[in-house]
């Protein structure tokens, strides 16, 4: 019901494997892969083979987040390296339908971001054609940034435009997410909480997963 996402960002990136093997003993239920290009975010991280060498590595689907411009250039690239789920910014560009079409007609589940500035509106229209929705919570670029509280009237909206929609869309929120504010968020209705620092940036990542989804299970309830 409510899907736990760590982010790799915050991983040892000379000992992934490691890391992808503790949060599939914490109960992860997909690996969120952070990509930026250094334009769309002022960082740069990984692309398509370390994506292709993760999928290999692991047997929890790929999550992979696309903070580069012009997204729908690396559609086929990152369908074919193994992502199970591809999210690209609106911000990123004009052309958003066609992204999620082409990422959609690869077989794989398309989810579309929006930062924390931008107006919500701009997703309205994809509600019906997405998997999954993205809040952004932070700024995208960097781990272990501060939550931004705003975000969670953010995806109140969402989810009450899906709720009319009657759209299967999934939303999820992404930035500062821990187990202090993840019931919160659950209760706004996100199902799917990505975490960096949360997870990677504890000493026992294992034990770090289950207090995630056991703080986010006490949203439902
Ligand atoms: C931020 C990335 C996040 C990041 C989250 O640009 O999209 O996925 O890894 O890290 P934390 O959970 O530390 O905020
Ligand atoms: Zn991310």
């Amino acid at each position: 019901m409510i899907e736990i996402a760590p982010s790799i960002l915050s991983a040892d990136f000379a000992r992934l494997a490691e890391e992808l093997a503790r949060i599939e003993a914490g109960g992860a239920d997909v690996v969120h892969v952070d990509v930026m290009d250094g334009h769309f975010v002022p960082n740069l991280t990984i692309g398509p083979p370390v994506v292709a060498a993760l999928s290999r590595a692991t047997a929890l689907p790929l999550d992979c987040h696309l903070m580069i411009e012009a997204p729908e250039r690396w559609v086929p690239q990152f369908a074919d390296a193994g992502a199970r789920r591809i999210t690209v910014h609106v911000e990123a560009t004009a052309h958003v339908h066609r992204a999620v079409a082409a990422i959609r007609e690869r077989g794989v589940e398309a989810g579309v971001a929006v930062n924390p500035a931008t107006p919500l509106e701009t997703v309205v229209d994809l509600l019906d054609d997405v998997d999954l929705v993205l809040v952004m919570s932070v700024d995208p670029g960097f781990g272990g940034q501060s939550f931004i509280a705003r975000a969670v009237a953010r995806v109140e909206r969402v989810a009450g435009w899906i709720a009319e929609r009657g759209s299967s869309a999934r939303i999820q929120i992404d930035g500062g997410i821990g187990p202090a504010n993840a019931a919160q968020v659950v209760r706004a209705g996100a199902r799917s909480l990505v975490a960096g620092s949360a997870v990677f940036g504890q000493a026992d990542p294992i034990a770090a997963v289950r207090e995630l989804r056991e703080a986010a299970g006490r949203g439902l309830a």
